[in-house]
């Protein structure tokens, strides 16, 4: 159902066949001796995301990226480095790729810059273009097969191999996420979700799946999702995959993740530009969902659940009207006084549902919750909210190695004071317009029974981020995230 093929990732210490190979240089050093006397050499640029392209033979070629000043290269700029390599492979038609990574004394340390330029080839390997037309005659266009990566001979081998096979395997995942994402509405449905899930449990021994229907999302007393989904012919499913990879009897960290599969807004429908985007909706299920399939293919020693509530928010004859009560799986009551904030409300139930059903002693989220987070952070970072301080930091850190940033918003009684509503316990959306990022959290704080609880606001970076490694489109968001979250965690 996926149909993005893998690259290829292998480590070696001596000289290896690659279409292009590539160097990254740092401002002050220069080519190794072999590069050096060539023309070209003297011009080689070592600013930042500048490359020059040399030619020491009639069939080999190596580009040069430049990687800027020495003390300012991190991972985030060797995944820049790494995807503008890809991008130049892609020009040259190359289809493998050798990168000689930098050498110890340079100032990320070396399984972490070799992680990098995993992830950064990976990643801006990605094509999504399964609907364009294709002459038979035409060859199909070239996309990056292999990488290999270069290690000084020195270099400690187990370090540098686990930390490759960890990046290859979350970068991957979040491919296939960006895959789930870029998949049209019509395509893309519940069922669809709930089928990839079905197809990672049966990939994985140690994962097990359950897909709530229709009937008993209502019976269980799912109001939020019911309501939701109550207006579209689209069946909604609640998508459950428990992965038991740690000791037994340890309680399970709980992932959930929004996956509306397409956003009209509903009765509260929203205009019609851009509305396109609102396929996108389900990011936060679809990197839940990978990210399990990617914990579990690392073997990662962590008991995991993960829930995803997946539905089509449409207008219809059938659909919830503003001003609708509703009673969510906790037992609160909830005015849906605009029905274009739906996110709060599936996820709500599913939020219950893992803690009390599935009994996840913490949770984190991830949702395309609000447009509001765009204002805020732009596609920068991710808002995080959180009940907890060490969760909350645990959360970030694992976003900050990864780059998929997180900004913790804060909590305040004086948010949770306009989420309360009129006639029922809460209102899903405050006439006053304020802090809207913050307001949706506050109202999600009231489903997780005060368990260690973080909330990530992905509608600013789940896609149109525009770094070179992701470009304009689906990111993948969160799926790299709660991968190394989940081996922090295992230790
Ligand atoms: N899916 C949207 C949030 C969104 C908006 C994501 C733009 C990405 C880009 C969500 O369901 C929504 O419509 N939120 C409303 C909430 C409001 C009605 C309180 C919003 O942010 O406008
Ligand atoms: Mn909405
Ligand atoms: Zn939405």
């Amino acid at each position: 159902m996926l149909e993005h093929p893998p690259v290829q990732v292998d480590v070696a210490t001596g000289p290896i066949e690659a279409d292009l190979e590539v160097l990254g240089l740092p401002d002050g050093e220069t080519l190794p001796g072999a590069l050096a006397g060539l023309p070209g050499a003297n011009d080689v640029k070592t600013r930042f995301r500048k490359t020059t392209l040399l030619r020491p033979g009639p069939s080999e070629r190596v580009l040069v990226v430049g990687l800027g000043k020495r003390e300012e290269l991190d991972a985030e700029r060797l995944r820049v480095a790494a995807a503008i390599a890809v991008r130049e492979a892609g020009n040259l038609e190359a289809t493998s790729v050798s990168w000689a990574l930098p050498e110890s004394s340079s100032a990320v340390a070396l399984p972490t810059a070799a992680a990098a330029i995993v992830e950064g080839t990976v990643l801006a390997s990605y094509r999504f273009d399964r609907f364009k037309a294709r002459d038979p005659d035409d060859p199909p266009p070239a996309s990056l097969e292999r990488l290999a990566l270069l290690a000084p001979e020195d270099a400690d081998a187990d370090p540098l191999a686990a930390e490759v096979r960890f990046a290859r395997a979350a970068a991957e995942a979040a491919n296939r996420a960006r895959e789930l994402q870029d998949l049209p509405a019509n395509l893309l449905n519940p069922a669809y979700l709930a089928d990839r899930a079905r197809q990672i449990s049966l990939a994985f021994e140690p994962i097990a799946v359950d897909v709530l229907d229709r009937e008993r999302i209502s019976e269980l007393g799912m109001g939020g999702l019911e309501a939701v989904a109550q207006g579209t012919a689209a069946e909604p499913a609640l998508i459950v995959l428990r992965y038991s990879g740690g000791s037994e009897g340890e309680a399970p960290v709980g992932f959930v993740g929004k996956a509306v599969t397409f956003d009209t807004g509903g009765i509260s429908i929203k205009p019609s530009q851009k509305m396109e985007e609102m396929k996108f909706d389900m990011s936060g299920g679809a990197a839940v969902i990978e990210a399990v399939a990617a914990i579990a293919e690392l073997g990662l020693p962590v008991n995991l659940v993960a829930v995803v509530p997946a539905t089509e928010n449409m207008p219809s004859g059938t659909a919830t009207r503003p001003g609708d009560v509703i009673t969510q799986l906790n037992g609160k009551t909830v005015e849906v006084n605009n029905t274009d904030a739906e996110g709060r409300l599936i996820l709500a139930d599913a939020l219950t549902y893992c803690v009390r059903e599935l009994g996840a002693d913490r949770v984190v989220d991830l949702a395309t919750l609000t447009g509001a987070v765009l204002v805020a952070l732009g596609s920068t970072y991710a808002a995080l909210v959180s009940n907890d301080d060490a969760w909350a930091e645990e959360v970030r850190a694992a976003a900050e190695r990864t780059g998929e940033l997180a900004w913790r918003l804060p909590l305040h009684e004086e948010f949770k004071e306009l989420t309360r509503g009129k006639v029922a316990d809460l209102t899903n959306a405050s006439a006053k317009r304020k802090a809207g990022t913050i307001y949706a959290a506050s109202f999600l704080e009231e489903f997780v029974d005060s368990k260690p609880w973080v909330h990530l606001d992905i509608a600013g970076t789940a896609w149109d981020v525009g770094r070179e490694y992701v470009g304009s489109g689906a990111t993948g968001y969160g799926v790299r995230l709660l991968t190394a979250l989940a081996r922090e965690r295992a230790g």
